[in-house]
């Protein structure tokens, strides 16, 4: 019976969508099914997917500023794989409260990093754990081959949007090389680093903001801006992760002991 449901969906699906669930455009593939298990997709209220996450504590989600849409606009779904199918391993939780970081300026997109603490926390299992993240100002060398995920545009225009999980692997660019006068001319920050094959074909895209670039198995960047997708002078723009260490700690842990204290479950210890 389910399999006839799967047939008859697959049946349903048009040929171009397909395309765009298997193509080869910014050269990633499906990982298999909840391999990427702290990862995140956040959707506004009608379910639609527009930026990506990762769990970083069962009741924070680590993003880029730049997906704040609101807060009641909001819902983050840990769990999934593929988008729009309920597959029984998805967790909901919508926001108790966004915590952009006081820096971020959106017009040079520096400190394009948000904390969005859980009003429900998220159980780990199989399907769902927390991300390792750098120590703080860890730096990576050029040519450090990490890999970014989401559910984002597989064509530069920025057109086409999986259903599946996709996933690319991408060596680090240097930032002298990102900030040449033939790439982004200096646009580039200590608080972003750049990734991208040299050939191009090979990049993050629209969609996949705040999702998680894993190099070492940590999170060392979340996808932030570019200019095009896949594009080989111009690779893909990263806030760094490690420089803002410090930044996620205090803020889990101050609004934490916040809570336990006005609970008065600190009351024994001090
Ligand atoms: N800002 C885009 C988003 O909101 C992400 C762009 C990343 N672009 C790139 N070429 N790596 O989804």
């Amino acid at each position: 019976m389910i399999m006839l449901l799967f047939l008859l969906l697959f049946k349903l699906i048009p040929a171009n969508c397909l395309d765009s669930v298997q193509g080869r455009i910014v050269g990633g593939y499906t990982p298999s099914p909840n391999s990427i298990k702290y990862i995140v997709s956040i959707q506004s209220s009608k379910g639609q997917h527009f930026c990506g996450g990762c769990l970083v504590h069962k009741s924070w989600v680590l993003t880029a500023a730049h997906c704040n849409i609101g807060m009641d606009q909001m819902m983050l779904v840990a769990g999934d794989y593929t988008l729009g199918v309920f597959e029984g391993t998805e967790q909901y939780s919508k926001p108790l409260s966004l915590v952009p970081h006081p820096q971020y300026n959106r017009s040079t997109n520096n400190a394009d990093i948000m904390l969005i603490k859980l009003s429900a926390p998220i159980e780990l299992n199989r399907y769902v754990s927390l991300a390792p993240l750098p120590k703080q100002n860890a730096g990576l060398l050029a040519g450090r081959v990490c890999r970014v995920s989401g559910w984002g545009s597989t064509s530069h225009s920025g057109g086409l949007k999986p259903l599946i999980l996709r996933t690319v692997k991408l060596p680090i660019v240097s930032t002298s090389r990102c900030n040449s006068s033939n790439s982004f001319s200096g646009n580039i920050t200590t608080n972003m680093i750049c990734a991208g094959s040299n050939t191009g074909g090979k990049d993050a895209c629209k969609g996949d903001s705040g999702g998680p670039l894993v190099c070492d198995g940590r999170v060392y960047g979340l996808v932030s801006w570019g200019n095009g997708c896949g594009d080989p002078r111009f690779p893909g723009v990263y806030t760094a992760v490690s420089r803002f260490r410090r930044w996620i700690d205090q803020t889990i842990y101050s609004t934490f002991s916040r809570c336990l204290k006005s609970a008065g479950l600190f009351s024994r210890e001090v």
